[in-house]
């Protein structure tokens, strides 16, 4: 019988002690894995010696291979009787087009699993110190992209907070969009960059005076934005930043690559 799986993993947001303990079992067995650029690298260090190792380097908008490569080189891989992780920033199935990748697998008859992995969307606020829930400030919550195609409008959902990923390009559109939902420009807002990495930033504002906030500061990819009151909490619950940070670099025998952090 072939052996030949995919398994579709979600890496976590960035610190990569945030993976599953069935994503990191995964890691360690497979015979190929293909990655994302926003997956924490330190991941590969797990890895089999003997695995074949392929970044297929999602960036923003740009891609070193196309999704229909992506997917033929999965079925291809499972085909040749491999075992494949395929792994993903987040989780695979929040705007992460794994759901089209397990599509391509079942349309070929490919065995294949899906492990979720922690949002983002979830992690960068707990990171930040900012619930994107609590009772005394909002029982809803939505996700939202700030990413659309051309002559597409940003559409601003009905819910307490909201969070936006792919929006760093955008800020202006989004802010705009939210206005015109009805949001008052006083609305607490907060950019999370690089959520739960060493380097994380948090910078926070109000609508009216958020996008001269984020230019200068020089807000890059990845970031998300947490739009509603919870972002009050940040100031109080920002646990994060305080904590001493020792970022260690070093080699891993076969492969150079960070070994993480030691805090
Ligand atoms: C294509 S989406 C993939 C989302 C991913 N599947 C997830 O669940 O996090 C990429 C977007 O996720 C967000 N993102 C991913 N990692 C991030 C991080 N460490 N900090 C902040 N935002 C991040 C950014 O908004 C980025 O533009």
């Amino acid at each position: 019988m072939s052996k030949g799986k995919v398994y579709l993993v979600g890496s976590g947001p960035g610190d990569f002690e945030l993976i599953t303990l069935k994503g990191y079992k995964l890691i360690r067995r497979a015979d190929v894995i293909l990655y994302d650029h926003l997956i924490p690298l330190e991941l590969l260090q797990f890895a089999r010696t003997d695995a074949e190792i392929i970044s297929v380097g999602k960036f923003a908008g740009r891609h070193t291979m196309s999704q229909e490569k992506i997917n033929a080189l999965l079925i291809e891989k499972a085909g040749d009787n491999k075992m494949v992780v395929r792994l993903k920033g987040g989780d695979p199935f929040v705007f992460g087009r794994g759901g089209e990748e397990v599509e391509a697998c079942a349309e070929a008859g490919v065995d294949f699993e899906v492990v979720p992995g922690i949002t983002s969307a979830l992690a960068a606020p707990s990171y930040a110190g900012i619930p994107p829930t609590h009772r005394d400030f909002t029982p809803n919550l939505a996700i939202v992209t700030g990413h659309r195609k051309e002559g597409k409008e940003i559409e601003i959902p009905n819910a307490g907070t909201i969070v936006f990923l792919m929006g760093v390009a955008n800020i202006p559109k989004i802010i705009d969009a939210l206005l015109k939902a009805g949001w008052s420009e006083q609305t607490r807002i907060a950019a999370v960059e690089n959520g739960t990495r060493y380097n994380q930033r948090v910078i926070t504002g109000i609508l009216k005076d958020f996008i001269q906030k984020v230019q200068d500061a020089n807000l890059r990819t990845p970031a998300i934005f947490i739009v509603g009151r919870v972002v009050e909490l940040q100031e109080k619950l920002n646990w994060f930043d305080k904590k001493p940070k020792v970022l260690v670099l070093g080699t891993h025998p076969e492969k150079n690559t960070h070994l993480g952090t030691i805090e």
